[in-house]
């Protein structure tokens, strides 16, 4: 049976450290308070208007075409995920194909728009593609430059706080080596939650679910205002999230996914050689390992120097624990992600 394996990884984070107490002198914030309740010490900001998402992205992919040993014109089909694209459209594989000068083959690229489950998505996504033989070669990258849109005020601070800029990248592509590559992926969404993490304006609907009054919208079908100034006073020009609620979400559907995709490839915890999840908080993860009783050594985190890259978060992680030689060939690998939607899911591969 053919299965996808990742051929390559690679990440890239901007050079700007961003310490807690930078913060402390933008906002009513502490570096206490932040290690306390993420685990955060440091995040990386990208150079404004000289990083972007994509610019990010296309570095992280060139450093896991290197690793694949693969000429990029090899790359069949592009998947990018993220939340913060360079531009509202066209999405950001498109903008990778043209960094990298993937132009010769006219290749196919895919944006996807699942947050921090984003990069365990595209896993799947890029496995259809891949086990149906219809790509052999797979970039699938995540990046996400949040910097540029945050709320740095003590108002945005429940944010603000948590997210860092980044990228990783991997190459897909099959094997006939049955022990090795994807072996079971599980996707989840739950969109009764979606306005509890969300970035609500700039959107097409006018701004807002259920709220047209307040925000002041007509009926007039060429009134073209989608954001009006009780938005920005408001703050839905900037992510808004229900922290407490996000947190009793995740902490319950982490686990569960894990369990999942565990059961069906007829595994349990104790075999897993490295869990990454997707890095939101440390306390989630923690929260995780202890649920599954999963020892320090199986469980990889790094959110003390990146903070929440989200779409980007796990294949950094992925890509550090490789280079730091903590996944090798043959060992159990689970990815698990959970966000804003609600969206979650998690891949098992054999490495
Ligand atoms: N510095 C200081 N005080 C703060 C800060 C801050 N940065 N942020 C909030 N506070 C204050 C609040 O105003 C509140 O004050 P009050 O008691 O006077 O009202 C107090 O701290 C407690 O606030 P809570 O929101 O209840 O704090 P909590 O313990 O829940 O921690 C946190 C907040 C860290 C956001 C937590 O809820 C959390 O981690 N939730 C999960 C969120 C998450 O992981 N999101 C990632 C997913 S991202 C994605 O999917 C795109």
């Amino acid at each position: 049976m053919k299965r996808t394996k990742i051929a390559g990884i690679g990440h890239y984070v901007p050079e700007q450290v961003i310490a807690n107490s930078e913060l402390e002198k933008l906002m009513d914030t502490t570096d206490e308070w932040i290690q306390e309740r993420t685990g955060i010490q440091e995040r990386r900001f990208g150079v404004r208007h000289k990083e972007t998402t994509s610019t990010m992205g296309a570095e992280a992919a060139r450093k896991a075409i290197e690793d694949a040993g693969i000429d990029k014109e090899e790359i069949d089909f592009i998947i990018f995920a993220t939340l913060s694209p360079d531009y509202f459209f066209p999405g950001c594989g498109v903008l990778v194909q043209r960094e990298l000068g993937i132009s010769k083959t006219e290749i196919g690229a895919l944006d996807i728009r699942n947050q921090c489950s984003g990069f365990v998505y595209g896993m799947s996504v890029a496995d259809q593609f891949v086990r149906s033989g219809m790509y052999k070669k797979v970039l699938l990258i995540g990046a996400e430059m949040h910097s540029m849109g945050l709320d740095f005020t003590t108002r945005g601070r429940n944010v603000s706080v948590i997210f860092g800029d980044g990228a990783g990248a991997v190459v897909l592509q099959p094997t006939e080596d049955e022990n090795q590559g994807i072996l079971v992926s599980k996707l989840h969404s739950d969109g009764r939650e979606a306005e509890e993490l969300a970035f609500i304006s700039p959107g097409c609907h006018g701004g807002y679910h259920g709220e047209k009054e307040k925000y002041g919208f007509s009926d007039n079908p060429f009134d073209t205002v989608f954001i009006t100034q009780q938005m920005v006073d408001d703050a839905l020009i900037y992510p808004n999230m229900n922290g407490q609620h996000v947190f009793k979400f995740a902490v319950k559907k982490f686990p569960e996914v894990i369990m999942e995709v565990l059961g069906e490839a007829g595994y349990k915890p104790a075999d897993i050689n490295l869990l990454i999840p997707h890095q939101a908080n440390l306390r989630i993860s923690q929260f995780v390992q202890r649920v599954l009783k999963l020892n320090d050594d199986q469980v990889y985190n790094n959110i003390q120097k990146y903070g929440n890259t989200t779409a980007a978060s796990i294949p950094i992680a992925l890509s550090e624990a490789y280079q730091l030689g903590k996944v090798k060939k043959g060992d159990l690998v689970c990815l698990a992600a959970f966000g804003s939607g609600f969206t979650w899911g998690a891949n098992l591969l054999r490495w």
